[in-house]
C-alpha cells in the first residue's frame, strides 16, 4: 500500500513523524509533499529518514523528476492524506487553486482524500473554513475534526491536530473501504422532481438531496462506478460521481431505466412526486378568484423496476409519519425490492431538509437492521455496508 502524506505549514507539522512512523509500522510506504510553510516547521531530511523516500516539495523541479514523479505518483497511491491541513490548503483544495507542489496534486489525485485540519481555533471557528470544509465533505474528503486543548498560541479552544494514531487508524480504513465496490455500477437517485404547471411555475416537495447525494459520495469512496440520478438541488457533486441533472419524474423515469441496464444496484432516494398537474402551455394568468388544480398519478418508478428486475439489487427508501415499519415492509413487497429505508420524516432534526437522519434497514426476508442517528454522510456508508455485505466482487 503507498500513501502520499501531505504536510502544510503549523505547530503540528512535527506530528506527521507519529504518522509517518505508524503507517510504516503497518508495512505503508509514505511519500512525503511538503509544503513551503511546512518547510518551515520540520526539515525534509527528518521526513525523508523516517520515511525511506525523497520528499517531494515545490524544490523538487523537473530535473528531479518532479513534474513526472507527481503524476505518475498518483496513478500508484491508495490514500492522499494531508496533516496538518492549514486553513489555507483547506481553501485552495475547496477552490481548485494549483499554486504550488501540494496543491497541484491534489487536483490530480483521484484516490480516496484525507485531511487532519489543524489551526488556531479562531480560524477553524470562520466561516470561511467551515464552508471549505464542506465542500470538501460533499466531495467525498474525510476529515478528522481537530481535538480541542491547549493550542500553541498559549490559548485554550479546538484546533489542536488530531491525534497521529486515529490519523493513522483513518487514513488504513480508508484504504480498506476504497475496493470494498469495486467493479459495481450503483444507481442513485437524489432530491425532489419538479412537476411543471406552466412555463414559470411548478409543484415539487423539501427533499434536499442530501441522502442521495451522501449514498453516492460514500459508493463511490468504496469504489464503485456511480451514477447520481438528480432532481433539482443545490449540492456539489461528489468527487467520481457522473450525475444526471432532470426535472420531472418522466425525466428521472428515464433516465433511470436507461442506466439501470448494467447496473448492480439501483437505490432510489429520490422523493419522487406521485401526483403531476396538467401543463399549461403558456402562463397560467391572474383571473378567476378560484382554480381548480386536478393531479394525475405519475409514474412509480421503484414499482416498475420492481416488476422487470433483473440481477440488480433494488432499495427503496420509505419517508412515513405513522406506521413507520409496517408501511415500510408493506411498500417493500408491493414494490418487489431486496431492501428498503425506513425513515420517520415527522420526528424533528431528522430526515427531510436535515443533515441527520434515523434509519431502520428491512429486507426480503423480515429482518430489520436499525441504524442509529448520525450525519446523513455515515448513514449512507451504513446503508451501502449493510446492504453489500458479502456482495464485493
Ligand atoms: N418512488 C418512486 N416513484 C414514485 C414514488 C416513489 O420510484 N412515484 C420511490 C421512492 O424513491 C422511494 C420509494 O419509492 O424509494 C417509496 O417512496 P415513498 O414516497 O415513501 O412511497 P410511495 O410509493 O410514494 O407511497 P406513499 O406516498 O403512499 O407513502
Amino acid at each position: 500500500m503507498v500513501v502520499a502524506l501531505g504536510i502544510s505549514g503549523g505547530i503540528a507539522a512535527y506530528k506527521a513523524c507519529e504518522i509517518i512512523r505508524g503507517l510504516d509500522k503497518a508495512g505503508v510506504e509514505v511519500q512525503t509533499i511538503l509544503s513551503r510553510g511546512g518547510a518551515r516547521f520540520i526539515t525534509p531530511l527528518t521526513l525523508q529518514t523516517l520515511s525511506r523516500n525523497t520528499v517531494l516539495s515545490d524544490r523538487t523541479g523537473p530535473g528531479d523528476g518532479g513534474a513526472v514523479r507527481h503524476i505518475d505518483l498518483t496513478r500508484r497511491i491508495d490514500v492522499f492524506a494531508v496533516a496538518p491541513a492549514t486553513a489555507n490548503f483547506l481553501a485552495k483544495f475547496a477552490r481548485g487553486i494549483a499554486d504550488d507542489f501540494l496543491s497541484t496534486f491534489y487536483i490530480s489525485v483521484t484516490a480516496p482524500v484525507v485531511v487532519a485540519p489543524a489551526m488556531n481555533s479562531r480560524m477553524w471557528d470562520h466561516p470561511a473554513t467551515r464552508e471549505n470544509l464542506a465542500i470538501l465533505k460533499a466531495r467525498g474528503t474525510r476529515s478528522l475534526e481537530p481535538e480541542s486543548g491547549w493550542l500553541a498560541e498559549q490559548e485554550q479552544g479546538v484546533g489542536r491536530l488530531a491525534d497521529p494514531e486515529r490519523i493513522v487508524q483513518a487514513i488504513l480504513e480508508e484504504a480498506e473501504i476504497s475496493s470494498l465496490l469495486a467493479n459495481l455500477h450503483v444507481v442513485v437517485t437524489a432530491g425532489p422532481t419538479r412537476e411543471p404547471l406552466d412555463p414559470v411555475r411548478f409543484r415539487s416537495n423539501r427533499s434536499s438531496g442530501r441522502m442521495g447525494f451522501s449514498l453516492a459520495s460514500a459508493a463511490a469512496r468504496r469504489g464503485a462506478r456511480v451514477t447520481l440520478i438528480t432532481g433539482p438541488v443545490g449540492l456539489h457533486t461528489p468527487r467520481g460521481v457522473r450525475r444526471i441533472d432532470v426535472e420531472s419524474s418522466a425525466e428521472m423515469r428515464k433516465a433511470v431505466l436507461e442506466s439501470r441496464a448494467d447496473a448492480d444496484a439501483v437505490i432510489m432516494a429520490a422523493a419522487v412526486s406521485d401526483y403531476i398537474p396538467p401543463r399549461s402551455e403558456g402562463k397560467i394568468k391572474k383571473g378567476a378568484a378560484e382554480i381548480d388544480l386536478r393531479l394525475s398519478r405519475g409514474p412509480d418508478i421503484l414499482m416498475e423496476l420492481g416488476q422487470s428486475r433483473g440481477s440488480e439489487i433494488l432499495i427503496g427508501f420509505a419517508a412515513e409519519t405513522e406506521n413507520l415499519l409496517d408501511n415500510a415492509r408493506d411498500k417493500l413487497a408491493r414494490k418487489n425490492l431486496d431492501f428498503i429505508v425506513a425513515n420517520d420524516i415527522s420526528v424533528p432534526g431528522i430526515g427531510m431538509e436535515a443533515g441527520e437522519n434515523e434509519v431502520t434497514i428491512l429486507d426480503r426476508e423480515g429482518n430489520t437492521h436499525p441504524v442509529p442517528r448520525a450525519p446523513k454522510e455515515q448513514i449512507a456508508g451504513r446503508i451501502l455496508d449493510h446492504v453489500f455485505r458479502g456482495r464485493s466482487r
